[in-house]
């Protein structure tokens, strides 16, 4: 089996799971991975676990790297994409102590019983160091990042960053280093996981990523618990650089109009509106919810400085897919957005009210409505094409 190290005697001792389509509601159409960590020295530690299923997979590799008994196994975060394997590999790694913060321990207990509840623990917080022999650990409680249990783990003298879900991407493959693969690809997968996991964490993230510029932490690898690892300088800089600015909700003077249709009057709108918007030199992107994924909309609202949001009426309110959108999008929790509703009505509206409700529920700085009754005229399209001038004037005088 292949060895992949990321620091001498540091191992990615993870699985791959090229079938994955989908997390929490969240569509991963390039797969992803449970990436586990094995650091070898007097003593030995593993550092979290793997989906449940890829325990296995994982101790194949841990066995290909080391013939040593594992004194630790530390568990930074007890989500079940990291943890459902435990049960099994406590049993089958016998790790002298498991290592964990308090609150990971009770989720430990909540979710593997009587098992977890016997197994012995080491309970660390940020500040707690553990020598291994040659290398030491140290703990940094990471509360929100993405549970409130989850923990960075830091290896000192290779100056390696294990911070589990931060950093991560849900993206498969078989290299492991993010410089091996395309870096467009990894930025945009390490952008749309963001903007589906952290995006309601970004004051938690920016205060984290203080703490660790506070403690003088020098990172020169970021192992995470998704997808690939960061190792080169400047990959590390634009990673760190790019959650800063994901935190603060940068984005560029952009529009993104994400919309549904009936019978062709919204669609007709929203091409409208982003020909407006275009006269105005904004760029923008139109997304049809009924066949983009939700993921790949969120994505484009965290990248864009406002989103437009389309729909017909049906049945006195939202199309489906317009509220199954705005519902998703509302738990993420976006800030600093410029937003608006626009769509078509027939015999009755309430769509758009709708809509708007909900934007300005979210806080955000919300542009007024815009509807036609059933297909749009000239007349109501050049209205469109003004409402997305307007967006585009607002946009580019965002602060
Ligand atoms: Fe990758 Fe929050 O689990």
């Amino acid at each position: 089996m292949q060895r992949v190290e990321l620091a001498p005697n540091i191992y990615w001792v993870g699985a791959v799971d090229w079938d994955v389509r989908e997390f929490h509601g969240y569509g991963t159409p390039r797969g992803s991975s449970y990436n586990s960590y094995l650091i070898v020295d007097e003593k030995v530690a593993v550092v979290d676990g793997v989906r449940s299923g890829f325990g296995p997979e994982m101790v194949r590799r841990v066995r290909g790297c080391c013939g040593q008994a594992v004194d630790y196994l530390i568990v930074n975060h007890v989500e079940p994409d990291h943890s459902g394997s435990l049960p099994w590999l406590v049993a089958e790694l016998k790790p002298g102590k498991v290592v964990t913060s308090k609150r990971g321990k009770e989720a430990l207990e909540m979710h593997y019983g009587a098992e977890a509840a016997a197994w012995d623990y080491l309970i660390v917080g940020t500040g707690d160091d553990l020598g291994l022999g040659a290398y030491t650990l140290s703990f940094l409680e990471a509360p929100m990042l993405h549970w409130p249990e989850s923990m960075f783990t830091y290896v000192k003298e290779p100056h390696v960053l294990l911070p589990n879900d931060a950093f991560g991407q849900h993206l498969a493959g078989s290299r492991r280093f993010a410089d091996e693969n395309d870096m467009n690809v990894v930025m945009e997968e390490a952008v749309t996981y963001f903007a589906n996991i952290l995006m309601p964490f970004s004051g938690q993230i920016i205060k984290q990523i203080q703490k660790v510029v506070d403690l003088g932490l020098q990172i020169d690898v970021i192992g995470p618990s998704h997808g690939m690892i960061w190792r080169r300088r400047e990959d590390i800089d634009a990673i760190i650089e790019a959650y800063l600015a994901w935190s603060r909700f940068e984005a560029k003077p952009r529009i993104c109009l994400i919309y549904d249709t009936m019978w062709h009057s919204t669609e007709k709108m929203a091409a409208a509106i982003s020909d407006g918007a275009n006269q105005e030199g904004v760029e923008t992107t139109i997304l049809r919810l009924s066949s983009t994924p939700l993921a790949e909309c969120v994505r484009l609202v965290q990248e864009s400085r406002c989103f437009l949001v389309g729909s017909p009426t049906l049945n006195n309110g939202m199309f489906p897919t317009v509220g199954e959108f705005l519902t998703y999008l509302k738990g993420l929790r976006p800030k600093n957005r410029l937003a608006g509703a626009f769509g078509s009505y027939g015999w009755a509206g309430g769509a758009t009210r709708e809509i708007d409700a909900t934007l300005r529920a979210m806080n955000l700085e919300v542009l007024p409505p815009i509807d036609f009754r059933f297909v749009p005229t000239e007349e109501n399209l050049a209205a469109c094409e003004e409402y997305g001038r307007e967006a585009a004037r607002r946009v580019k005088a965002w602060a």
